[in-house]
């Protein structure tokens, strides 16, 4: 008999942490796209944006609360009143909002960034909890630079928002400086030290700066946290945040040690990796786990061999697990329609019948000439194609037209939901520079001969002679 597995929330906050690191920030219709990948993705929690920090932010929340209608969105705010109230105006037609409220705890921050006292700071995030909870039934709570927090007042804090009304309470390694041992340690105190914590989900918020912000998300869930917070690729503030793929897939590659179900539907991880990344023009570190393109490559010829005989050898997880394209689709000018369609979708693209007409014959005159259509040029095709006034509709569902009208977006900004491209033409906003091209480099052996990207996933001998036809 198999234990029940307890389930984890995903709250991802590659909008709004994630957006916040260098080189990232994304306009409305880039969030819409992106926002409606997560949904695809699985994600509980989409955390839209910071509502008061700029009315294109505010806009966003709005937008995304409008169409992305599975998923709860949350909106952060400071905890006072302006604040709270913006990201309610932002949040309120959303199907399930949150309000994403913080104040920091640690000394170093009251004394030197806030310069209120301790009481003046349990009493802010208690009244801001309260006011929230009047306008909005879930209701989170954030002590910022919690690892740095003395654990015995942190526990005050907590105990007076999850009286004010506070569902949910993210403990914040704000500066990435804790320890897996240690902030297991810290999710143990709270369990034993916050009054009326059992009606309460803990969540873990973790930093990278030691490279340690997955290793200690999943001790957070060891030790009882019940949601994590995180961004694809782990994108976010300086090193960024713990990994949304990292974290999930470590679940369910050793549920031996981490027995917990997550709402992910893994095979997505690749695209929502190549739509961030294409977004906002930021590759992927190349050796990055699960999402770098090297993840599944192997080139040493002894690993080669291995992954010939069996491909357990060197392989924990298959590509296709995580929605690596298969290699051996190769596109070429005899390929179909079909075929076209599932490499647009590896790469988040979703066209309708028409749209895939289009590419289709553009796909054939280019197969014509240069036979192998490899993933760059697909890229480069379906811009190219997406210049204004096309039919496609990549990622955006038909919805999102008549959903955006609801919440007064002018046409144009809803059909620029729609075409990603055509957006940049019709927002106000200045014109992005066009999208670099996904940077898929092709794989060489030692010999410097071309390997396919991605393998077959079956992990069937036949399938693995093709794989390593460069060897
Ligand atoms: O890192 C942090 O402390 C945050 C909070 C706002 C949750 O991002
Ligand atoms: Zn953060």
């Amino acid at each position: 008999m198999t234990a029940e597995r307890a389930r984890i929330t995903v709250f991802d906050t590659t909008l709004r942490d994630g957006e916040q690191s260098p080189g990232c920030s994304m306009n409305q219709q880039e969030k819409l796209r992106l926002a409606h990948q997560l949904d695809r993705l699985g994600v509980d929690v989409i955390e839209a944006g910071f509502p008061i920090a700029s009315d294109g932010d505010f806009e966003s929340v709005k937008a995304i609360a409008a169409v992305v209608r599975r998923p709860i969105i949350a909106g952060l705010a400071r905890a006072c009143r302006p604040d709270i109230e913006r990201a309610w105006e932002a949040l309120e037609d959303a199907a399930r909002p949150r309000i994403h409220v913080f104040l920091a705890t640690s000394d170093i921050h009251l004394q030197y960034k806030l310069r209120i006292t301790r009481d003046q700071c349990v009493a802010q995030a208690r009244d801001a909890v309260r006011f929230a909870k009047s306008l909005c039934e879930d209701v989170e709570f954030s002590p910022e630079d919690a690892t740095r927090t003395d654990p015995e007042f942190l526990c005050r804090v907590l105990t007076a928002v999850v009286e004010a009304g506070a569902t949910t309470l993210n403990i914040p390694d704000t500066v990435g400086y804790t320890v897996p041992s240690e902030f297991a340690d810290l999710i143990t105190t709270i369990r034993q030290r916050v009054n009326g914590i059992e009606k309460v989900t803990i969540s873990a918020h973790c930093h990278n700066d030691l490279g340690m912000a997955v290793a200690n998300a999943l001790a957070a869930v060891s030790a009882g946290a019940r949601q994590v917070e995180c961004t694809i690729n782990g994108i976010g503030e300086r090193a960024g945040n713990a990994s949304l793929e990292e974290i999930v897939m470590a679940m369910r590659t050793r549920p031996d040690r981490y027995p917990y179900e997550t709402g992910v539907v893994s095979e997505q991880i690749f695209a929502s990796s190549q739509v961030l990344s294409e977004i906002t023009g930021v590759p992927v570190q190349p050796n990055k786990a699960i999402t770098g393109r090297n993840a599944f490559a192997h080139e040493a010829g002894i690993h080669q061999d291995g992954v010939l005989k069996n491909p357990l050898t060197y392989e924990i997880m298959t590509p296709r697990s995580v929605g690596v394209p298969d290699s051996k689709l190769v596109l070429g000018k005899h390929s179909g329609r079909h075929a076209l369609g599932i490499r647009c979708e590896q790469l988040g693209y979703q066209f309708d019948r028409r749209a895939l007409d289009d590419i289709y014959r553009r796909f054939v005159r280019l197969a014509d000439k240069i036979k192998n259509v490899e993933d760059h040029h697909l890229l480069e095709l379906i811009r190219e194609t997406h210049k204004p006034a096309t039919s496609a509709t990549p990622l955006i569902e038909p919805i999102a037209e008549a959903k955006a009208a609801a919440v007064g977006l002018p046409a144009a900004s809803a059909a620029a939901a729609a075409t990603p491209a055509a957006s940049a033409s019709t927002s106000n906003s200045p014109v992005p520079e066009p999208a670099k091209p996904f940077p898929i480099a092709p794989v060489t052996n030692a010999f410097g001969a071309p390997l396919p990207l991605h393998h077959d996933t079956h992990h069937e001998h036949q399938q693995q002679e093709d794989y390593l036809w460069g060897v």
